[in-house]
Formats: C-alpha cells, sequence, structure tokens
C-alpha cells in the first residue's frame, strides 16, 4: 500500500520515464547535499589527475533523495560508463563475474540495495575490490582447483537505504562513505523549480514554496507532488500553478502543511492511543497500523523523526509534544526526560 501514497518516497512504476527527465546528470545540476558533492569533486578531480581509479563509494540515506541519480552522476564526471545491478539481482556467482570481467579501466560498476547482496555473491566481490582480482573455482570435488583471474581497476559505486545492513567486511572495502540527508526547503524549491522547466509547467515561485514544504525533503516527492498539481491546473485551472491553485491541489489529494498524508496520521495516532505515546517497539507499531516493519523503518519513520513528531529512544518510539500538538491533543506528563 506504501506505493500509493502520494508522498510515499518509494518509486512507483510509473516514475520511471518522468525520473530519467528529470535528473541531473552532472554534479553542478545537483541540487544540496553540498558537502557530499563537494568531497566527490575532490575525489572525482584527484583519481583523474592521478590516472587511476576512483576509489569505491557507498552512498546510503532515505529513499528519493537521490543515491541513483549521484551514482551515475560520479561516471558520467569520470567520463566512463556505468553498468547497473542490484543486490537481489544478483543470483549466481557467475552474473557478477560476467560483470566484473567485463568492466573497462576505471570503469563505474553500480549496485543497487547492495544490503540485499548473498554471502555467496559478497565473497567474490571481496578480493574483486580489494586487488582487482576473481577467484574462480574450477571443476568439483578432489580436481577442483582455484585460479585467479585478474580485473581491470574500477570503481564499485554501491547504494543502500540500510547502511546498518551491510557486513562490516565489505562496509570497510569503501574508500568512500557518503551519507545523503533529507533536503532543507530552498533546496526543493529549486528543484521544484528546476523540473517545472524541463516539464514546462508554469510554477510561480510562491507555489513552488509551498511544493517543497510538504515534500518530506524528498527530491522524488516534490517531483510526485508537481505532477500530480499540474493535472490538476490543467483541469480546474488554466493550466499556471500559482499558490491557491497548489493549495487546493494539494488539499484535494490529502496531503497538509506537513507534507503527512493519512498513513502518517495513521501511524501517529495508533502510538498515540493504543500505547499511550510509546515508548513502543517498532514491532508493535507494525502490528497496529498492518504494515511491514522494513516499510516503517524505511519509508514512514525517517521522515517523522526529522520532522520532530516521533522520537527513537531505547525502550521504542515515543509520540512527540509536537505529535500530540498537531491533532490538537494534550501530551501526556513523562515527567523529566531520561533518554
Ligand atoms: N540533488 C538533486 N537535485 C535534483 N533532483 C534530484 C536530486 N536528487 C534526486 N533528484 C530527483 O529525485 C528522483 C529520485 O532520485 P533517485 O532515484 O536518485 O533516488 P534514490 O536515492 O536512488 O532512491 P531509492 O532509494 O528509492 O533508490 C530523481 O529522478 C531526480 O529527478
Ligand atoms: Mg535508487
Amino acid at each position: 500500500m506504501t506505493t500509493e501514497r502520494i508522498v510515499s518516497s518509494v518509486r512507483d512504476d510509473e516514475e520511471q520515464q518522468y525520473e530519467a527527465g528529470l535528473r541531473p546528470r552532472t554534479l553542478a545540476e545537483y541540487v544540496g547535499q553540498e558537502r557530499v558533492r563537494e568531497n566527490l569533486a575532490v575525489s572525482i578531480a584527484a583519481a583523474r589527475q592521478r590516472r587511476e581509479a576512483l576509489d569505491h563509494v557507498l552512498l546510503y540515506g532515505p529513499p528519493g533523495l537521490g543515491k541513483t541519480t549521484l551514482a551515475y552522476i560520479v561516471a558520467q564526471e569520470l567520463e566512463v560508463q556505468v553498468r547497473t545491478t542490484s543486490g537481489p539481482v544478483l543470483e549466481r556467482p557467475g552474473d557478477l563475474a560476467a560483470l566484473l570481467t567485463n568492466l573497462k579501466e576505471h570503469e563505474v560498476l553500480f549496485i543497487d540495495e547492495i544490503h540485499r547482496m548473498s554471502p555467496v555473491i559478497e565473497e567474490i566481490l571481496y578480493p574483486a575490490l580489494e586487488d582487482y582480482e576473481l577467484d574462480i573455482v574450477i571443476g568439483q570435488g578432489p580436481s577442483a582447483r582455484s585460479v585467479k583471474v585478474p580485473l581491470q581497476p574500477f570503481t564499485l559505486i554501491g547504494a543502500t537505504t540500510r547502511a546498518g545492513l551491510l557486513t562490516s567486511p565489505l562496509r570497510t572495502r569503501f574508500g568512500i562513505v557518503h551519507r545523503l540527508d533529507f533536503y532543507t526547503d530552498d533546496d526543493l524549491r529549486e528543484i521544484v523549480t528546476r523540473s517545472a522547466r524541463i516539464l514546462n509547467v508554469p510554477v510561480d515561485g510562491a507555489a513552488a514554496g509551498e511544493l517543497a514544504r510538504r515534500g518530506r525533503g524528498t527530491p522524488r516527492v516534490v517531483n510526485r507532488l508537481l505532477r500530480r498539481v499540474r493535472d490538476y491546473a490543467e483541469v480546474r485551472a488554466d493550466g499556471a500553478v500559482d499558490t491557491a491553485v497548489a493549495k487546493q491541489a494539494l488539499e484535494l489529494l490529502g496531503v497538509d502543511d506537513n507534507g503527512f498524508d493519512e498513513a502518517d496520521r495513521r501511524l501517529l495516532r495508533a502510538v498515540i492511543d493504543k500505547f499511550g505515546g510509546g515508548p513502543v517497539g517498532l514491532n508493535s507499531i507494525a502490528a497496529a497500523i498492518s504494515e511491514e516493519k522494513e516499510a516503517i523503518e524505511d519509508i514512514y519513520e525517517p521522515f517523522l523523526i526529522q520532522a520532530g513528531f516521533i522520537d527513537r529512544t531505547p525502550r521504542g518510539r515515543v509520540a512527540t509534544e509536537r505529535a500530540y500538538g498537531y491533532f490538537g491533543l494534550e501530551g501526556p506528563d513523562r515527567g523529566p526526560r531520561l533518554w
């Protein structure tokens, strides 16, 4: 059900074609994430000067913040080809071996959802990352022997929403590790304006700000809001998006001032009504709202925490004063904050 949410940070199927068109192609076009961008610019320039492969790069952070986009940009800035796969797709060792042996000097292999790689595949990756070498076992039983196949120096870019699920031997093989954070409203406004230009929708500055404010710090979400608001403007107005049109459209979509939708409210209400505001464990919340634990952890919760509506404590999740205030409720007296 999460994929049907208008404010979901997860990509839906229809979105793939739009995203391709809206994706920035260079570091200069990539809005926000200044620290990450600058660090990558330096790393890329240095690797190019030394005529070496860029160190392996791990990008992590919540869905829709631009990990895939950045991976493609890095390859673009290195002026090399990028080959793409993902953790769950890599089933057989031979698949990975084929990808690796086909890489040319300094090319990029992008593995999305890298936390979902199987242990067997991971084992193959270690020597490849460390020594640009494959250890292949030929034959079976007593006649089996292992041969080493040299690889061209290459760069692995891994992306994940769950850096915590990476095994430590894998994590330590990345020389460059960057976390993407939620975007500021100013960044999101710039992204809306840029996307509006590409999609050829007239959006005034105030309306762009309105979308940005409700965009949950997430480029994918503001781009989706923009497309839905464009629909509304074309059908119910003259096609131009001003603040009034934006507000009406967003209200019709059920997205409030905070960028919350029904699913967020359901989660917050469950914590408040069924568990006295918490602390409550993730499993209990998941059962109460019939959602998967992973979806709550990956998709709902990061933004609610960032927005200050949920606190994560050692004893579980807690609804904050702000969450109570949002529903016009008085918070419970929890005494001094000990966590
Ligand atoms: N810094 C940015 N500037 C402008 N647009 C961006 C930026 N980052 C992301 N976007 C837009 O948001 C969309 C989603 O980004 P992307 O697919 O890279 O996210 P992701 O982090 O890989 O998400 P997932 O975890 O779901 O794979 C892109 O199509 C792009 O248009
Ligand atoms: Mg991605």
